[in-house]
């Protein structure tokens, strides 16, 4: 299994928590989230999930792993409604590591793209392989070549999970620009954390050898991403309890009060910017359902 390989302290790594996140959450809060694709990665990869396993009892690693599923629910939120006025657009799930929001969210008319680091599309492309609705972008987002792979003709809806905090603010603003310059009518959705979840993350950014930590992303205001592209409608929510109220029954008031805890103090939001202008939309070469 060597190409199922996740290399130790790499970018690639950060796949591992959110994705060991959404099985156990799926486990845990069934009412609330179900994910079997991430289960199947799991078992699948190659990678030693021991001291994860150990934890996953622990209240605060199951909260973890709510963490992980109320952001990809908050995720499926944004697409679906981006989908129900744009039903062709394409999903673009950037830095999917081996998440499957994107098929999820399948209205059985919209187009998939899936954009990361070369290894983890590998990785990837041998667990999830791809139909002719489907498409693997090989790339690094900071190299904008990328998206002359994306129809953007009837719509394009771009969303980026545990991804921007990655990002330096400068090469997060830049993406943003050239996304709203070549997919006007289109939509951006990612997560962020204000200056206290920043500094309670940089031991996380050192483990994965993130030593430029100090200039990645955070987002104390979100208004201040108004600021970043013209004519742009922002909104921004409280990732944990912003879009769902965390309905299972296995959730405790402990569970609540942290959730609260990370909307508030850590400053955990999803935004949303709207592009201005409309897809030069061209229904004749709309694609086909999906075959069965
Ligand atoms: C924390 S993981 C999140 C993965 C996935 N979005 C999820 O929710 O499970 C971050 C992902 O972003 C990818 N990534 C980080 N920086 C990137 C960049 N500059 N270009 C492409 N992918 C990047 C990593 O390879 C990794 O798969």
């Amino acid at each position: 299994m060597a190409n199922l390989r996740i290399k130790p302290n790499s970018v690639q790594e950060t796949l591992v928590i959110p994705l060991y996140g959404r099985k156990l959450c799926a486990e845990r809060f069934p009412t609330l989230y179900q994910d079997g694709s991430a289960a199947k990665a799991c078992a699948q990869i190659d990678y030693d999930f021991s001291d994860l396993d150990r934890q996953a009892a622990s209240p605060l690693w199951q909260f973890g792993a709510l963490e992980a599923a109320m952001r990809q629910l908050d995720m499926q939120w944004e697409v679906r409604d981006y989908l129900a006025s744009h039903p062709y657009a394409a999903v673009v799930n950037m830095g999917c590591g081996l998440d499957q929001t994107g098929r999820a969210c399948d209205n059985g008319r919209c187009k998939l793209y899936n954009v990361d680091m070369p290894d983890v599309i590998n990785m990837r492309e041998q667990l999830f392989p791809t139909d002719w609705r489907e498409t693997d972008i090989k790339s690094n987002l900071n190299d904008h070549a990328w998206m002359e792979q994306v129809d953007g003709l009837d719509g394009a809806v771009f969303f980026a999970a545990g991804v921007f905090h990655y990002l330096t603010t400068w090469q997060a603003r830049t993406l943003a620009c050239e996304l709203a310059r070549r997919f006007p009518g289109g939509r951006l959705v990612f997560d962020t954390i204000g200056r206290l979840g920043k500094l309670l993350m940089r031991r996380t950014f050192k483990s994965f050898g993130m030593e430029n930590y100090r200039e990645c992303l955070c987002v104390q205001d979100p208004r201040e991403l108004k600021g970043w592209v013209s004519n742009v409608t922002v909104s921004s929510k409280g990732y944990m309890l912003g879009y769902h109220a965390m309905d299972d029954p296995a959730v405790t008031a402990l569970h609540r009060f942290l959730a609260r805890r990370c909307d508030g103090m850590l400053g955990m939001r999803v935004n949303r910017i709207d592009f201005p202008g409309t897809p030069d939309s061209r229904s004749s070469a709309a694609p086909r359902e999906r075959e069965a």
